[in-house]
């Protein structure tokens, strides 16, 4: 697929903005004129059409303010091909997810963490209601609006790519292990237990230890991060920036418990004990600020594309 190439009659695809699994374009529908994202999963096997359905029918009863908003869904067939493409369409954002964002410039500001955690855990609450969890939070899959569609219009953090979200009720794929290995919670490593929505607080956990510190709580290679994954506690943040409040290194490590009962147990506690705990500190005072220099862009501290899917 590329530029030029008309999907199901109506998407005309311009440039290509992004890929892992799939391959996300910028588009045109062609009767409304209107600039959507394509997002395609070519070559789709039987297994993989029935995970993609399931993504996009997921997507679509989904409606939140920090969830991006898919459109349409379907499956194309290019002409002269035998080989079947499923497309999602959803609202095209601008600005940059918080990878890029991450590896412009380190790490973040309590504020600027703020700002953003908030409406992301807004949208896991959201989720986690409907009994669906999402099971790939990470950096690539925030994407952070730059409210350049109005003068008035605000930068809104939404979270992206349900490829891997499974409904807790009903989803035949739910129990499958599968996630960035970077962001993986101990139980998706063990293929017994039955995983709930603690997966994802353990992944926000992951985040905000990589947006205070500018580092992974896990280094090493695929084998050492999984091995520290199950057994080693994580040194607190603080170790890596002296001027992390206390009690925020408290609640980062509480989000990465080991075992789901210690660890936080919901997206709405977690918010509060992130307000609370940032609440504790002056932060305007503007120390943390002043003491947040820009720590340069580490190549260890790119999340993997390839999802690890046993
Ligand atoms: N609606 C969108 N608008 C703009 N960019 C998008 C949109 N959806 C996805 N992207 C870009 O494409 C990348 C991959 O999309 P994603 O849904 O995460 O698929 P994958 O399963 O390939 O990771 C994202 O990290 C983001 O940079
Ligand atoms: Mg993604």
């Amino acid at each position: 697929m590329q530029r030029g190439d008309l999907i199901a009659d109506r998407y005309l695809l311009s440039e290509e903005i992004g890929g892992g699994r799939g391959v996300v374009f910028s588009a045109s529908h062609v009767f409304l004129q209107r600039e959507v994202a394509v997002k395609l999963l070519p070559s789709m096997g039987v297994r993989g059409a029935k995970k993609f359905a399931a993504e996009a029918r997921l997507l679509g009863r989904l409606r939140h303010p920090n969830i991006v908003e898919v459109y349409d869904a379907g499956v194309h067939q290019p002409a002269g091909a035998n080989d079947r493409v499923g497309y999602i369409s959803m609202e095209r954002l601008h600005g940059q997810t918080l990878k890029d964002r991450l590896s412009d410039t380190g790490r973040l500001t309590l504020p600027e963490i703020t700002t953003l955690i908030q409406p992301v855990l807004e949208a896991l609450s959201y989720l986690h209601a409907r009994d669906i969890i999402h099971r790939d939070v990470k950096p690539s899959n925030v994407f952070l609006t730059d409210g350049s569609t109005g003068p008035l219009a605000p930068a809104v953090p939404k979270l992206l790519d349900f490829g891997l979200s499974s409904d807790l009720h009903g989803d035949p794929l739910s129990n499958r292990v599968a996630g960035t290995i970077r962001y993986l919670s101990p139980e998706q490593l063990n293929p017994n237990v039955t995983l709930d929505e603690r997966v994802d607080i353990w992944a926000v956990g992951v985040m905000l230890y990589r947006m205070l510190t500018g580092r992974l709580p896990f280094q090493g290679g695929r084998h050492e991060v999984i091995m520290q994954i199950v057994a080693r506690k994580p040194p607190p943040p603080s170790k890596w920036v002296t001027t992390i409040p206390r009690a925020i290194d408290e609640l980062v490590l509480r989000a990465l418990a080991k075992r789901p009962e210690e660890r936080v147990q919901s997206a709405a506690e977690l918010l509060r004990a992130w307000n609370r705990a940032v609440g504790e500190r002056n932060w305007k005072s503007g120390t943390y600020q002043a003491k947040a220099a820009r720590l340069s862009q580490r190549p260890e501290l790119e999340d993997e594309a390839t999802p690890l899917v046993f």
